[in-house]
């Protein structure tokens, strides 16, 4: 049983010798089955975590360190197996000209023999709920099943550890929860780890966990409870918390003591009965 699924070990980076590192001495773990939030505002170095994650960039100084095996030149094709990443922009993702093709191509470049390809093709699709898009041609989909259509192909490589880079950012809200939900789903069925990177506070709230990114060091690392009942320090990084959590925490401010942090809507109504209840 592999305990770490992803380590970084003080890892330090920048994109030049001659530019400002974007990276400093950068350490967390990712456990097989957890669901990790990454957040953080424009340029704090997000992107660049998920492209040392499956060695589109190595480090500088420190060790990323993938089920116990350090990332390098001669590790990365291996580990590219077991990290599947999707991005923000499906658009740029697409290289086939059916929704077959296009979720057939990573498992080509892994030299899958054609039976189980299909079959991987059709687990895929489906557990994206796109089936029926088999034989369309990716540019005429809309956003958000472009990105379903983008996370089965990384599904259908069955990959350990799945990365989604702001993948939501441009779809809807409809669409967004549709991709959690799928994701969440996946999770639960194949004891994935799934890292989130994101603007999206609600995706935030279904994490175990969430790393705060700012200038480029881990600025904190806390449960989503615990990281929303800290509104004030946040703010001064330039980040927000759900509404809920603004209303939670303005309550507070008027003596009204909760038993908890709420992470929704639901929590917070409950929290409430319980306080009218007690009073
Ligand atoms: N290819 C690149 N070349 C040079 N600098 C880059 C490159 N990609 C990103 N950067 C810089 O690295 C920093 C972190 O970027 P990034 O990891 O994309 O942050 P985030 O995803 O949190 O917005 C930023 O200052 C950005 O301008
Ligand atoms: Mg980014």
């Amino acid at each position: 049983m592999i305990q770490n699924q992803v380590e970084f070990r003080n890892v330090s980076f920048r994109y030049a010798d001659d530019q400002p590192w974007v990276l400093k001495n950068v350490s967390f773990t990712i456990k097989s089955d957890e669901w990790l939030a990454i957040i953080g505002h424009n340029g704090s170095g997000k992107s660049t975590i998920a492209k040392l994650m499956n060695g589109l960039l190595f480090p500088d100084q420190g060790e990323v360190i993938i089920q116990g095996v350090k990332l390098t030149e001669e590790t990365v094709w291996d580990v590219r197996k077991k990290v599947g990443m999707v991005f923000q922009n499906p658009d740029n993702q697409f290289v086939g000209t059916t929704v077959r093709d296009d979720v057939a191509f990573g498992l080509e470049n892994r030299g899958i023999e054609r039976d189980k390809m299909i079959e991987a093709i059709e687990q895929g699709l489906k557990a994206v709920r796109m089936s029926d898009y088999l034989l369309h041609e990716p540019h005429r989909l809309s956003g958000g099943q472009k990105q379903r259509v983008a996370i089965a192909g990384v599904i259908a490589v069955k990959p350990d550890v799945i990365i989604l880079d702001e993948a939501t950012a441009m779809l809807d809200p409809k669409g967004r929860k549709e991709i959690i939900r799928t994701v969440n789903d996946l999770k639960q069925s194949n004891q994935l780890s799934l890292i989130t990177i994101t603007h999206d506070l609600n995706e935030i709230a279904q994490a175990d966990r969430v790393i705060v990114m700012n200038a480029g060091e881990v600025w904190l690392e806390s449960k989503p409870r615990d990281l929303f009942a800290k509104e004030t320090a946040l703010r001064e990084i330039g980040l927000d918390v759900p509404f809920v959590a603004k209303l939670a925490n303005a309550i507070q401010q008027h003596s009204i003591t909760l038993t908890q942090q709420p992470l929704n809507q639901k929590e917070l109504l409950d929290e409430l009965w319980t306080y009218r209840l007690n009073k």
